[in-house]
């Protein structure tokens, strides 16, 4: 491997998603900390020290998974329980995001429990290729798990604000054309089409293009989207889904594409995304299904808001989706004030309200089946989820494996539905 290229991810520092009410998930900075702390590559201190993640875009610029020692832990409860697919199979698939180190680690976990994975950063454009020459091997590696085993993968992602390399907007050190940026989107969408076409069955062809600003309906360069950007507006968005569609019909014609987001629970996101995917239509654009990422907290949202936003996006004859689901303790953060609740013990009252509130969401799921393609975990255990690192160092509990990879309250209670 040549040297890095020094301007890669130059937006991971500068995630900024604007606001919502408080007591509601909104999304900030700091996420590429979450994902090198996921890949493993920060040291892990419970709770998690700010000193021991790089704090600059320089020092963040490097998410190379390290290889861990396979996991020491005793996996004899978990495997105990019934498969956590199987239960669900008739509904929808049940996916988790994994990195590398998961294969290693807990092969046997995510073959009983899950039928589908997501690569949670190893098929993203900057792990890809942050050199000009894209390296396959770990995105390679996770689609021969799922290969061999016979599971299922969702893509993830082709286009997105963040994570990806500096080079790929430039020439010569300088900002290049929306020609040149376009040929290289579409060959990079080629290349992963063909590549995975036997085993991916959906792509996010884009992720989070929707601003959080009132009256604003796409992210734009001021809110840290360098595709915007290059192209003058959200045409790049429209380029991505027919470069899709195009090398859909070339390699793999029942592969679907979907357009991924946070928030869509709340009426006024999914608004803008319900226009968005009307604006693509129009022009003849294939969209066919939408995910609902579920980054949510023990209190939001609501059961009867899940069924209300997965039924207007029905409505639109849209697949839906739950593809990054994590569902955080704490619910009384002020990401507009940017004031966090205080670091809690994960009690046994804590983990009885995380039962209930993981019971809550699976009943949803379960009534709106017909509509729901998969329900994808963002993880599998508490030792190893982006929310330690987000939107601060705070320990929290989200997954359904505590730290020791112990089944928690919560899986037995969507086991048991
Ligand atoms: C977003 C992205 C994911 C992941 C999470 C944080 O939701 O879609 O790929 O990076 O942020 O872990």
């Amino acid at each position: 491997m040549g040297s890095l290229d020094s301007a890669a991810y130059p937006h991971d520092t500068a995630r900024v998603m604007g606001r919502v009410t408080a007591g509601k998930l909104v999304r900030g900075t700091a996420v590429v900390l979450a994902a090198l702390n996921t890949m493993g590559c920060l040291k892990r201190k419970e709770p998690a020290d700010p000193s021991a993640a790089p704090s600059t875009t320089q020092g963040a610029q490097v998410p190379q998974s390290s290889t861990p020692a396979p996991s020491n832990k005793d996996y004899t409860a978990v495997m105990a329980l019934p498969s956590l697919a199987k239960k669900w199979e008739a509904d929808f698939d049940i996916g988790t995001a994994v990195e590398p180190n998961h294969l290693t680690d807990m092969p046997q976990v995510l073959t009983h429990h899950f039928n589908r994975l997501t690569a949670e950063n190893q098929m993203k454009l900057g792990p890809l290729c942050q050199m000009r020459v894209c390296n396959y091997a770990k995105a390679d590696q996770i689609a021969d798990f799922a290969r061999k085993n016979g599971m299922r993968m969702s893509g993830h992602t082709f286009v997105w604000h963040q994570m990806q390399p500096g080079w790929f907007f430039q020439d010569g050190g300088k900002a290049t054309t929306k020609e040149v940026i376009d040929q290289r989107l579409k060959d990079h969408i080629f290349e992963m089409t063909k590549r995975y076409a036997d085993v991916v069955d959906n792509w996010d062809v884009v992720n989070e293009a929707i601003s959080d600003s009132p009256g604003k309906t796409y992210r734009d360069g001021d809110e840290g989207s360098p595709w915007f950007k290059a192209y003058g507006g959200p045409e790049y968005i429209k380029a991505a889904f027919q470069h899709a569609a195009a090398a859909a019909a070339a390699h793999d014609p029942t592969v679907k594409l979907y357009y991924n987001d946070y928030n869509i629970v709340l009426p006024e996101k999914r608004k803008k995304v319900i226009e968005m995917v009307r604006w693509l239509r129009s022009q003849g654009v294939r969209v066919d299904g939408v995910g609902e990422q579920g980054h949510w907290n023990i209190e939001w949202p609501s059961g009867p808001d899940i069924a209300a936003a997965i039924d207007e996006l029905a409505a639109e004859k849209l697949e839906v989706k739950i593809s990054e689901l994590d569902i955080s303790i704490y619910a009384k953060d002020d990401h507009g004030a940017k004031k966090w609740q205080p670091e809690m013990e994960f009690t046994p009252e804590l983990q009885d309200k995380l039962a209930a509130r993981y019971a809550e969401v699976f009943k949803v799921f379960h009534e709106k089946a017909s509509v729901l393609s998969q329900i994808t975990f963002w993880g599998i255990s508490d030792d190893r989820t982006w929310l330690n690192t987000w939107p601060l160092s705070r320990r929290n509990d989200p997954l359904l494996l505590d730290r020791n990879h112990q089944p928690k309250a919560a899986f037995k209670a969507i086991l048991e539905l």
